[in-house]
């Protein structure tokens, strides 16, 4: 007899570099609130869509292609993409994985980011910039949840692969990888300061 996990969803987690994550998160901070400052497109954008935030999905989400900072993070993160697609057993034929779009959010207080997907892209992540104790993390949904019509619902004490929502925590310094078509929320900030972090997108050409 034997039951096994077929079909896993894979979410990759890792610091982004071995030292010097404080510098770094402190230029990445300035730079971030700089751009909120700046950006009255970005912040009309956010009003909208992104009520209490900052994002600047909607108006700068090339960030790696205008900033020496980004791109050092873009360049920090190939091997980390590298890692996850040897995980997931990718052949990629030769083809790169490129950084198409990377983007800042800011979350003060009380801000939440409902539940999406990225669309148009092929592995997505977010890096911690600035992350005050207890502030929510990234909660992924099974992406099979539209299918369990009949299923029983899950025990409280469910083992971690049979859950149907995992919250990773988010700290400063570390990365999240997994693929575009995974739902995921942040669930509203109850923590100051603001939660601050980088998103992005890499598709395969
Ligand atoms: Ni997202």
């Amino acid at each position: 007899m034997a039951t096994r996990a077929y079909f896993p969803t894979l979410v990759y987690t890792a610091a982004l570099q071995k030292r010097g994550s404080a510098a770094f998160n402190a230029r990445l901070l300035r730079e971030c609130l700089q751009l909120r400052a700046d950006d009255a497109a970005g912040r009309r954008w956010s009003a909208r869509n992104y009520p209490g935030g900052y994002t600047s999905y909607g108006s700068q989400h090339r960030l790696h292609q205008i900033s020496p900072t980004f791109e050092a993070l873009r360049r920090l993160l190939l091997p980390h993409v590298a890692k996850f697609a040897r995980c997931l057993d990718w052949d990629l034929r030769g083809r790169a994985l490129a950084m198409t779009d990377c983007w800042v959010n800011i979350m003060p207080h009380g801000v939440a980011h409902s539940a999406h997907l990225h669309p148009l892209a092929t592995v997505s992540g977010t890096y911690y910039v600035q992350v005050p104790s207890g502030a929510p993390g990234i909660k992924f949904e099974d992406p099979r949840l539209e299918r369990f019509m009949a299923a029983p619902p899950r025990r409280s004490a469910c083992r971690r692969r049979n859950r149907q929502w995992v919250t990773l925590p988010a700290i400063p310094g570390n990365v999240v990888l997994f693929e575009s078509w995974l739902r995921h929320e942040v669930s509203a900030n109850t923590r100051r300061p603001q939660r601050v972090s980088v998103s992005f997108n890499f598709n395969y050409f």
